[in-house]
């Protein structure tokens, strides 16, 4: 079953008018983009700074009109839905950003942040929605004696765990990761993607997974695919990506890849 696609999406920005504008040039960020993802799969999205990947998980998401193109979900087009219409897929599909920090509202407590969802959707009461908040927290591995706890006092482990808790609040069917553990240590980083993979097998989620860390795509995602200004050159399955890079961005990009075992650095061709 087909969970989302993309059809020639494209997305243009610019140029900027007034006085102040900084930016002149037309910018096509998401370029005549196809794009599919399968139900169950993660799917790796890599590619250097700005290639428009950032762009492309807004589109996807519903967050941002295209400039032409459409997004499919469950073969729905909901290119053209009203917001009031777009509530129903949205609580299906979620994001975590790489400063979880600043994404939460400075002012809400972790019990607030992780039950904005649940409130938004009118989901329960009060009190039922307590219980789902402390669920929520044990399912990324944390507890009850969060509830009052407000972000900025937690790690930066605990606060993207907090984001991950935001994410699952509704139980969505995909989530959109980007970039969500570049600033955690290469410990902490794997705690966390052993919880993603933890909460798929509890939730049955889907990924979209954009990192730089391509030893992060082999390991955690069925297919990668590769996009260079906007536009995806590649997509392959993840055994495969390391060995069969057909696109020379792509060749370029695995060989960038700092190598963990000594002996093998500079033997890769
Ligand atoms: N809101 C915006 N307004 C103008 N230009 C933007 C906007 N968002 C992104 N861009 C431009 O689109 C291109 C792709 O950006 P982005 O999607 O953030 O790339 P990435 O996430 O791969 O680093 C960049 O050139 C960026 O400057
Ligand atoms: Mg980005």
């Amino acid at each position: 079953m087909e969970l989302l696609k993309a059809i020639d999406l494209s997305k243009t920005y610019g140029p900027e008018r007034g006085w102040f504008a900084t930016n002149n040039n037309k910018v096509n960020a998401v370029n005549n983009l196809a794009l599919s993802l399968e139900q169950g799969e993660n799917l790796g999205l890599v590619g250097e700074s700005g290639c428009g990947k950032s762009t492309l998980a807004r589109l996807l998401m519903g967050l941002e009109k295209p400039s032409s193109g459409k997004v499919l979900y469950r073969n729905m087009d909901f290119t053209d839905w009203s917001q009031r219409r777009m509530r129903m897929i949205r609580s299906k599909m979620q994001m975590v950003f790489q400063n979880s920090l600043s994404s939460f509202n400075p002012l809400f407590t972790v019990e607030q942040i992780i039950g904005e969802p649940l409130r938004n959707y009118r989901a329960g009461n009060a009190e039922t929605r307590r219980a789902k908040v402390v669920e929520t927290l044990e399912l990324v591995g944390l507890n009850g004696r969060y509830l009052r706890r407000y972000p900025h006092e937690l790690s930066g482990g605990q606060q993207q765990r907090i984001g991950i808790a935001r994410a699952v609040a509704l139980r969505p069917e995909l989530i959109i990761c980007d970039e969500p553990f570049s600033s955690l240590d290469v410990t902490l980083r794997k705690q966390m993607m052993d919880l993603l993979r933890e909460l798929k097998l509890e939730l049955g989620l889907s990924y979209i997974f954009i990192t730089h860390d391509l030893s992060v795509v082999n390991r955690f995602c069925d297919s990668v695919a590769v996009m260079y200004q906007g536009e995806i050159v590649e997509k392959q399955t993840g055994a495969n990506i390391m060995k069969q890079a057909d696109h020379p961005y792509t060749r370029k990009l695995l060989a960038s890849v700092p190598v963990q075992d000594p002996l093998l650095r500079g033997k890769r061709a």
